[in-house]
Parts: structure tokens; sequence; C-alpha cells
């Protein structure tokens, strides 16, 4: 069917919608969230000269807005909202218009107790806090529809409307609800999914345990059990929960596109969020936007961030997302929350910038007096315009602004993609494995780091998706692999793709049932390994390698008898009982390579053995020379680079460019050296002929 083009593409990777939007802002966009129903007119005065002061071009308005915008069931309330939108238009400040669902009102709670969740004991949460609904709730959805077709028939046409923002962080709080309602929808997603009983009986091995169903209605959410709920019923319950969020999703999303089809539409992550599988979420937003929290007291925070952001910039194909949130300084909800200095707000919003984010927003605009989040940080905090935060955010929004050019450029795909998968995330850290010590965060981050630290960037990619344009592709673990995405990885290797997997990788299929056959059963022929027992490691429980020429490292977390049918060692375990074993193997296969490694090497073991992989893939880093706590990330446009290095150490720091650049923000290179200081960063810009090539070094 040909495409038609007065329907823009849904997707981050595609939409029409959301370069419009880049387009109309013009610049890296700078703002917060604003929640000005907590204050008073003659403040929202004063908020928008402040914004104007800092730089400020886009906000998200009315996050929390449901009980001020319809405080009775028939009684709509627009005047207040009215007005600010109309002082934000007549500033040129753009609005992403939030929907407002994200906290329904006691008034509605009370009418209809039923919206509220409950969770796996039964235990009822109620409202008093926010995001207290259930999921599958068509009273909350109901509810909710209404009042978004309000919003966009009153907003729809506003000058001030550029985006909207639906819901918020869905998930955060509330992310599966076990109630009756939710296991009525639930039974709904099964016979969708199944067709039939035996097929589901079948995928839930439920002959196990005695476990059959013999009619739909026997079926229930995984609630508290004696022991080990079945494994697929909560996989499918992960699946599906994801999916009922999604739904409420897209039950508002589709509002508004159908009365604004023009406004691109967006909802924030929380980072790589466990309960929600971001990829999926992509598919259906015209633009990613990204919350992002990193802890200032922890001195590796960057690295988690870059990888948060990366998985953006993977879900966006290359294409631009939103920092929707960040702290100005400190946050509330950790134990112990220190102050984020000026320095590092000033790196931390240029490093998503630096991995493609066309803003850089924070929550919130003006701390509040009261309410669970007043020690939260804000753009402008209790203590005014005077106070030193302030000043910083004002400084960083001036300098955004002084660059537009960069908001032409993208950040483009990388040549290293990074595996990852929701599905296989959910069954890997199941109870009932050989070990419950495995956690695929930590797993990847293993992986990532590396790779970051080298300066090859990385895209976090689902497996099944198009690997064409990437050399490398690294699969941290992908314990459940279905045999579709596993041959379409076969038939990318052998086309001239190198691949390196983690252990207990291919062991499961879709439904978690384990591949019949030795193991990894859909990664055996690939790797040309088989695996004849695990032998998980406990804390403390190091295993010494031996590696090809002799080096020594350790691993930690996992070890297991490997047997080559297909492979070249690369490293043996030493010493203990798998002494002498193969620990890392590679295949040639066809016109491409796969490695596998069936422990968790110490970190230096697995930078060593990454940087073989990606110089035998053929990429070069984005730098000649880096250093500790160098980041260096890039970004492409018509005729234009800009790279861009920050210093996330807190000493100084020279780095080798391979190239002549321009300084666009901060230190000017000294011929090829460029010195950072301490949480310093650089972005430097040269002319192209036209769209750079991203594989040419720096
Ligand atoms: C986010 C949320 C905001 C605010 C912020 C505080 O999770 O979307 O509304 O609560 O955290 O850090």
């Amino acid at each position: 069917m040909a495409e038609d083009d007065t329907q823009p593409q849904v997707g981050a990777m595609e939409s029409a919608r959301a370069a419009g939007l880049w387009d109309r802002l013009g610049r890296i966009a700078y703002g917060a969230d604003y929640n000005p129903e907590q204050w008073d007119e003659a403040t929202w005065a004063e908020d928008v000269k402040l914004m104007a002061g800092a730089g400020v071009n886009l906000v998200s308005l009315a996050i929390f807005g449901w009980a001020a915008l319809q405080p009775e069931r028939d009684w709509f309330e627009w005047s207040w909202l009215d007005r600010v939108m109309d002082m934000l238009a007549d500033a040129s400040i753009s609005v992403c218009l939030a929907t407002a669902t994200a906290s329904p009102p006691p008034w509605l709670v009370t009418a209809h107790p039923q919206i509220l969740p409950e969770d796996a004991d039964g235990h009822r949460l109620w409202h008093g806090s926010r995001q207290h609904f259930c999921p599958s709730s068509r009273i909350f959805r109901e509810h909710a529809g209404r009042l978004v077709e309000a919003m966009a028939a009153r907003y729809g046409s506003h000058p001030a409307l550029a985006a909207w923002h639906v819901g918020n962080e869905y998930g955060c709080h509330v992310s599966r609800c076990y109630c009756d309602e939710s296991a009525g929808a639930f039974r709904a997603w099964l016979r969708d999914r199944y067709g039939s009983l035996d097929e589901l009986n079948a995928a839930w091995s439920t002959s196990f345990w005695s476990q059959r169903y013999s009619s739909w209605d026997q079926i229930i959410p995984p609630r508290r059990a004696p022991t080990f709920p079945n494994p697929s019923q909560q996989l499918d319950f992960s699946r599906f929960s994801s999916d009922a969020l999604l739904g409420c999703f897209r039950h508002e999303a589709d509002i508004v596109r159908r009365v604004t089809p023009d406004v691109p539409v967006t909802t924030n992550f929380l980072g790589i969020f466990k309960p929600v599988d971001g990829f999926a979420w992509a598919d259906e937003e015209d633009f990613v936007s990204h919350d992002s929290y990193p802890d200032p007291a922890d001195p590796d925070a960057a690295v988690g961030a870059a990888m948060a952001f990366d998985f953006m910039r993977g879900a966006s194909g290359g294409k631009p997302w939103l920092l929707l949130e960040q702290a100005p300084s400190a946050v509330n909800w950790r134990d112990v929350n220190q102050p984020k200095p000026a320095a590092l707000y000033r790196l931390w919003s240029w490093q998503a910038v630096a991995h493609g984010a066309n803003g850089v927003l924070s929550f919130q605009w003006r701390a509040s007096r009261g309410g669970a989040e007043k020690f939260h940080s804000a753009m402008v905090p209790h203590g005014g315009a005077d106070h030193p935060v302030y000043r910083q955010v004002a400084e960083l929004g001036r300098e955004l602004a002084e660059h537009p050019e960069l908001a032409a450029t993208e950040p483009g795909r990388a040549e290293v993609a990074l595996l990852f998968d929701w599905a296989s995330w959910w069954a890997l850290e199941l109870p009932s494995r050989p070990s419950t010590r495995l956690s695929l965060l930590d797993l990847a981050r293993a992986y990532y780091e590396p790779l970051w630290r080298a300066g090859l960037p990385v895209d976090l990619v689902r497996p099944g998706s198009d690997l064409s344009g990437y050399r490398l592709a690294v699969a941290p673990n992908l314990y459940l692999l279905g045999a579709d995405a596993a041959g379409q990885l076969a038939r990318w290797v052998q086309g001239g793709g190198h691949l390196v997997t983690g252990f207990f990788s291919g062991i499961a299929d879709e439904n978690d049932r384990v591949y019949p056959g030795p193991y990894p059963g859909a990664l055996r022929e690939l790797l040309g390994v088989t695996i004849d027992q695990f032998w998980p490691l406990g804390p403390g429980d190091d295993v010494r390698l031996r590696l090809a020429g002799q080096q020594a490292g350790t691993g930690r977390c996992w070890s297991e008898e490997i047997r080559l049918h297909d492979a070249t060692a690369a490293g043996w375990f030493d010493g203990g009982p798998l002494d002498g074993r193969p620990a890392l193997a590679t295949a040639e296969r066809g016109r491409g390579r796969a490695s596998y490694c069936g422990t968790l090497p110490d970190a230096a073991t697995l930078a060593g053995w990454l940087a073989g992989a990606a110089s035998n893939a053929g990429l070069t880093p984005l730098l000649e020379r880096t250093a500790h706590g160098i980041e260096v990330q890039r970004r492409l446009g018509e005729g234009l680079e800009a790279l861009f290095v920050l210093n996330h150490d807190t000493t100084r720091r020279a780095v080798r460019l391979a190239g002549h650049w321009e300084p666009a923000v901060g230190p000017a290179p000294q011929g090829l050296e460029l010195d950072l200081g301490p949480r310093e960063l650089a972005v430097l810009r040269r002319g192209t002929g036209n769209q750079a090539s991203p594989r040419r070094n720096a």
C-alpha cells in the first residue's frame, strides 16, 4: 500500500512531526517542567521574566494539573492554563503540553475506587500520592480520555503548543497491577497472543507442577504464591504490564493525534527502565524523551548516564531526542541527596546534547513550598533569582542559545550496537535460575564501559533489528533469544558482522523454554561452542583466567564447562574445577566472526578483548589518544561536524586530536592538543563538504 503522506509516520526513527519541532525550536531547547498551579498569578509574571533571563524556550506544562483543570467531574477550569499558555506564547516560549493524567484527582478515586491499583498481595495502593491508577482500568482510561479530549480541543491551535507530553514516567511507581480487572485484561492479552488454551499450556509448560488450564477464567496474574510462580506466566505478565501501560499512552496519544495531527507526541522514559519495554514505546512516539538523574556523589555516574543516552539514540535510530528532566542540583529521593556542583550541571547537560539530545530540561522550574518534592532542587530555588543555582542555570541557557547550529546536527547511528532486550531481561532475572546474581544492567554496563572509555560510540538496539551499518555487535547477555532473531544474527555475521556474546545467551526461546539439545541452543552453531554445565560463582569466588599471549585475568559471577566444536579458544580457566577448559572462544563465520565469553572478565581483560574485537571489525575510536574520564561523541549536519570532548574527571586532562578543529564551546585546541580542566568540556567544529562520514577519525 502506498504511504499516505498526509499521515506522517509515527516512531522516533522517522517522525516528520519531530523534525518540525526541532525546526520550530531552532536551537538546543532549554527549560523545565513548569507547574504554575502551585503559584499565584504575580509569580507567573515573574516566572516568565526569569525564564527569558535564563534562555528558556521550552517548558513541559501541567504534568500534575488534573485536579486543578477538572476540580469536579463536570467542572473544567481552564482560566489559569489559558492565561499561562498566553503568557508563554507572548514570551516566545514553546510548550510541551502534558495531558495531565499522571495523578488522578481525589474526586475520581472516591467515586470509582476500583481504578486504584493492587499489588501482588492484593493490597490496594491509595490516593494521596501520585500515579495511583490501574493501567487496565477502563474507568481511568475513560476519564483520562475525557480530559485529554477537552485539552486537545482547547489548546490544539494555541500558538504556544509545540508537542504533547502524554502521562508522565509510565510505570515509575506502579508498573503492574494484580487486581481483578487486570486479571481480565491479562486473559484477553493472552488469548490474543496464543489463540487457544492448548497453545498457552504448551508455551507455559503447564504440564509441570499440575498447572494445566482448562478454562481461560482459571488464569490469574502471578499473585503471591507458595513458591516460584510459573516463569513463563511471569514473563508474559511483564510483557502484558508493559503493554497495559503502553495502552494508556496509546489511548491518549490517539486522541491528541486525531485533534492535532501535526503536533509531535512523546512521553518521558526513566532511562533504561525494566518495567517498560523502551523499544516498543519508541516505536509509538514521535520522539523519545528521557529523565536523567545520575547521582553527583557517584564518581562513575557519567558512564551509566551515557549508556541510557545511547539507548535513547539507538531507539531513535540516530535521530535527536529530548532530555525532558534532570535535576539542576540535588534530588530529594535518595537517602542522602548531595547538590550537583555547577560544573557538573553544565557538563552533564552538554553530555546529553553530545549523545543526541536536542533539548535540556529540568525538573522543575520553581522549587515548591510544600508537598513531597519541596527539597528537590529547581531552576529557581527557594532562594530566588539571586541564588547561585539560578545564576548557573541562566549561564547554561545563554551558552546553549549561542549555538543554534548544533540543533541542525544529528547524532547519527554509531558503528557499535549493544544488543539489549527487555523480554530477555525480564526472564533472566526471574528466580529459579542457575544464579540469582545476574543483573542485565550490570552485565550491559560491564561491556559498555570499556567501549565508552575507548571513544567508540555505541547504540543500544534490540536483537532482530536491522544491523546493517553496524560493524560490531556486543550482546552482554541474551538469555532469551527467538529463533528468528538468532538466525538474523547469524546471517549478519556471515555477511561480515563481528559479534561478541556473553555467557548464558541463546538458552531459552520466547516462552522461556530451553532450546532442546546442548546449550546454547539458539547460538550453538554460530558460536561453535557446547556448554555442558553452568558453574555460577558466588561473591568472592573469582576464577583465574589465562589468556592467549600468556596474560592473566580473572572472571567473576559465572563460569561454565565449555567444549569447542567449531571455534578456537582465546582464553582458559586457570585453576579450580574448570582448570584448562576454554573460557573465551572465537569462530570465523563467512566474512565475519563470532566471539563468546563464558565468564564476566575483570575490567582490564574485558577492555582488551573488546578492543581486539573492535579493531578486527575495522573500528577506529573518535580520538587518537584519550585519557581516563574523557568522553568523546560526535554530531553531524549538512556541512558541519561537531566533536564533543568531555572531561568527567576531577583532574586536568590533555587529549590529542587527529585533525584540526575550531573551538565552539570551551577551550580552543593548541594545534592537535586539547587541554581540559576538571569537569570541563569543549565542543569543537569543522566544516565538511557535505554530510561527514561517521567513519573518519577525529
Ligand atoms: C521524576 C518525575 C518528576 C519528579 C522528579 C524528581 O521521576 O517525573 O515529576 O518527581 O522525578 O526527581
